[in-house]
């Protein structure tokens, strides 16, 4: 992703394309791009993104969130508690959610809970992965059941320091946070969502106590951390308001690790195992220890598919055809986010539609 002008991304698309062949290439759209520089005040950075896009098509998008997802008890709630919240919650994310808010004349509350509404990302699959000649790559596909909406609210987005790329990622227009993301020549990290009974009740409560909701925990560690340890450390042990799966990609052999989160801690710490076989460890959205339900059983194609790839042949290419496979690839699908931190150029996110 560092060659992001629209030409050099010309280009990537058209060689994906000719690797990927006609099928891949029909029904798959690359996301735009933006750089958001950090550098500019969190309440303005985000605003010549949201320029570009119809405003009552957010607004209206916003709303539609807030209505079918959002509890009316949790918005009154929320509504009351606003203020409260803003002087507790950490910089620069209600900043950034106050500026966009503003720009689009909506209440500050509304535009926190839409930011929380899609902390229960649903189900999804990650992949990380090491090919026989040590190179780490990292996959996921992001699943939303009520998601059709945000096909087109799907952005890559290069966040800039100093004019430089610090880490980029993916997520949705008015989304501050990140559950797909990748720190240059560092790590990638991405997120599945671990409780499926997702409670308000217990994220409210832990937001008061100062945890921190997850893709913003991704997005800080993607700013801050300088390694694939120290990045692995943090995602393990930061307090959060819900449970999580993380799976993280570093740049050297054996740097690829599945994280199970209880909001508290480290609940499990599963790495890849090259040297007695396990080149690759896949998560959708149970414990690995614990069969995966025969009703959404996701893991076992995966599984199969990437046994049938054989690790000699690992590739970014490789790992798109495995998140392809279905059930792995379903009609929740939003995006697909192939990706290898030692090659951050080939950061590649296609929006899908199995329809
Ligand atoms: C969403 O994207 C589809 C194409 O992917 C387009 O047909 C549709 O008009 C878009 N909707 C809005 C509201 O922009
Ligand atoms: C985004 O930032 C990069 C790095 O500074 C730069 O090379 C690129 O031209 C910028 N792209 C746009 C569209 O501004
Ligand atoms: C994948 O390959 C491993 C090692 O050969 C084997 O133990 C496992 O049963 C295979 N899994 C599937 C789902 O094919
Ligand atoms: C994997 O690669 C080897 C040689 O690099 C090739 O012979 C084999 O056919 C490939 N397997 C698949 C499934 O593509």
């Amino acid at each position: 992703m560092r060659a992001a002008g629209p030409g050099a991304r010309q280009a990537l698309s058209l060689v994906l394309l000719l690797l990927w062949g006609p099928g891949a290439a029909t029904s798959d759209s690359a996301p735009p791009l933006f750089n958001v520089s950090l550098d500019v005040a969190p309440e303005l950075r985000w605003l010549p993104v949201l320029q570009r896009y119809d405003l009552d098509f957010l607004r209206s998008t916003m709303e539609h969130v807030l209505r079918d997802l959002v509890p009316v008890w949790v918005h009154s709630v929320i509504r009351k508690a606003a203020g409260e919240l803003e002087h507790l919650l950490p910089e620069p994310f209600t900043r950034e959610i106050r500026g966009m808010c503003d720009f689009l004349s909506l209440s500050l509350a509304d535009c926190l809970l839409v930011n929380l509404a899609y902390e229960s990302m649903a189900f999804c699959t990650s992949i990380v992965a090491q090919d026989s000649r040590g190179r780490i790559y990292h996959g996921r596909n992001l699943d939303y059941p009520y998601g059709n909406f945000l096909r087109n609210l799907t952005v890559d987005v290069l966040f800039l320091k100093n004019e430089q790329i610090a880490f980029a990622g993916t997520t949705f227009i008015g989304y501050v946070g990140l559950w797909t993301g990748q720190s240059p020549h560092k790590f990638t990290i991405s997120g599945d969502e671990r409780d499926k009974g997702w409670w308000w009740e217990n994220m409210i409560a832990a937001l008061f106590q100062r945890h921190s909701p997850v893709s913003w925990l991704v997005r800080n560690t993607l700013s801050e951390s300088e390694s694939f340890e120290a990045a692995v450390y943090k995602l393990a042990k930061t307090p959060l308001i819900a449970d999580v799966y993380f799976i993280v990609g570093g740049v050297f052999p054996r740097e690829g690790v599945v994280i199970t989160r209880n909001r508290g801690g480290p609940a499990d710490i599963w790495p890849l195992d090259p040297l007695n076989g396990a080149w690759f460890r896949v998560e959708t959205n149970y414990d690995h220890w614990k069969p995966a339900p025969e009703k959404d059983d996701r893991r076992t194609p995966a599984i199969k598919a990437l046994n049938a790839t054989g690790q000699a042949n690992l590739s970014l290419e490789a790992l798109y055809r495995v998140l392809s496979v279905v059930p792995v690839y379903n009609r929740n699908t939003i995006y697909t986010t192939v990706m290898s931190a030692a090659n951050p150029e080939k950061y590649t996110t296609r929006i899908r539609n199995l329809g």
